[in-house]
């Protein structure tokens, strides 16, 4: 045990001496090495509803999966040879960071809020959450679920920052579609996460939409910042985890914990097939070996179990230490 606990401290100043992830533009367009680590004792900025902006439908332990929820809490990435997270200060007063994606997007959304929160970095939280009594957010099955209200479920929503800055989710996958912020994006200040999302069709064919709708941006030299779609850990008849309705029905039974990175390497495919496009974006966010996380999902609600979203906290916030490196890759 002690021998251990002097290892893991070894390991701690290990990377507290790494440079930053991203540090160059070749790492930045590239995914990141390193390996999914279960440290124990690392505490969550947040938990069971305590942050304004999280949603019983990803708060395990506010759902009563105990265990789910710990190993969830408790997932960390271990980068090869540098450093992720704690690292971004927002540039003045009006910078908005704004996160166009699906709901796994604002996952990432949701944990970079939470912790910006916990370090009293927040001063004002706004979402659309559902009214009582007029509409309810879809519960899908889930325990305990919040049907309205905070707590509950929402496509926008933007958090200012003690700075000016903001935070703000642009849902692609919310009705009536999303591009009508672009004319609002400010080039010189502002900067536009993206994720291709898990709706319509092929993972391949929704990157190259996305990319296709992002050219507008790209003309106008904003700087984008690409979030590879987090793998689905849907059991599936191809192995690639992805939701069958059909095959879900006559296999029951939880998440896979390791599924073929089939959204990724259809996503690079997109983007190494459009050099320009690739050349356009600031930066790739994808941590190597999330597609064997699927123990950290949901796995609950939802016909099946809900194998697309996580835990939260949990490899969510991982993904926003990561987007954390790579807007403090951006240049003052
Ligand atoms: C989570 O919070 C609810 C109140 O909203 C409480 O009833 C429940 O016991 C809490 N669960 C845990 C595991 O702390
Ligand atoms: C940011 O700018 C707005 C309007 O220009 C102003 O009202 C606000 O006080 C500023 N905030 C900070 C922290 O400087």
């Amino acid at each position: 045990m002690r021998h251990a606990l002097r290892w893991c401290a070894t390991l701690l100043a290990l990377v507290a001496a790494e440079p930053p992830c991203y540090a160059t533009r070749e790492a930045r367009v590239a995914p990141v090495r390193g390996a999914w680590v279960a440290r124990v004792e690392r505490q969550s900025s947040y938990r069971n509803l305590s942050c304004p902006l999280e949603w019983s439908k990803y708060s395990c332990v506010h759902q009563g999966q105990a265990a789910r929820a710990a190993a969830a809490a408790g997932r960390g990435f271990a980068p090869a040879g540098c450093a992720l997270g704690g690292a971004w200060r927002p540039r003045g007063n009006g910078t908005r960071v704004f996160f166009w994606g699906d709901s796994l997007l604002r996952q990432v959304f949701i944990a970079m809020a939470c912790g910006l929160h916990a370090a009293g970095r927040v001063v004002d939280a706004a979402a659309d959450w559902p009214p009582c009594g007029a509409a309810e957010w879809p519960c899908h099955g889930a325990a305990r679920c919040v049907r309205c209200g905070p707590g509950s479920g929402f496509f926008g929503a933007t958090v200012t920052l003690a700075t000016g800055a903001e935070l703000r989710t642009v849902s692609t996958d919310a009705p009536g579609g999303a591009v009508a912020f672009f004319h609002d994006v400010q080039p010189d200040r502002d900067v536009v996460v993206v994720e291709a999302g898990v709706h319509g069709g092929s993972p391949f064919a929704n990157a190259q939409r996305v990319l296709a709708a992002a050219r507008p941006l790209f003309a106008r030299s904003v700087r984008v910042i690409w979030v590879v779609t987090p793998q689905d850990a849907f059991p599936s008849r191809s192995g690639d985890g992805r939701f069958e309705p059909k095959y879900l029905r006559s296999h029951r039974g939880g998440c896979v914990k390791s599924v073929a990175p089939a959204r990724s390497s259809e996503e690079w495919r997109a983007l190494r097939g459009d050099a320009r496009a690739l050349d356009a974006l600031w930066g790739v966010i994808d941590l190597a070996g999330l597609e064997d996380q699927g123990d950290a999902k949901v796995g609950a609600g939802l016909a099946g179990g809900d194998c697309q979203h996580y835990c939260m906290p949990g490899p969510p916030d991982v993904l926003a230490a990561a987007l954390d490196a790579m807007l403090a890759a951006l240049p003052a």
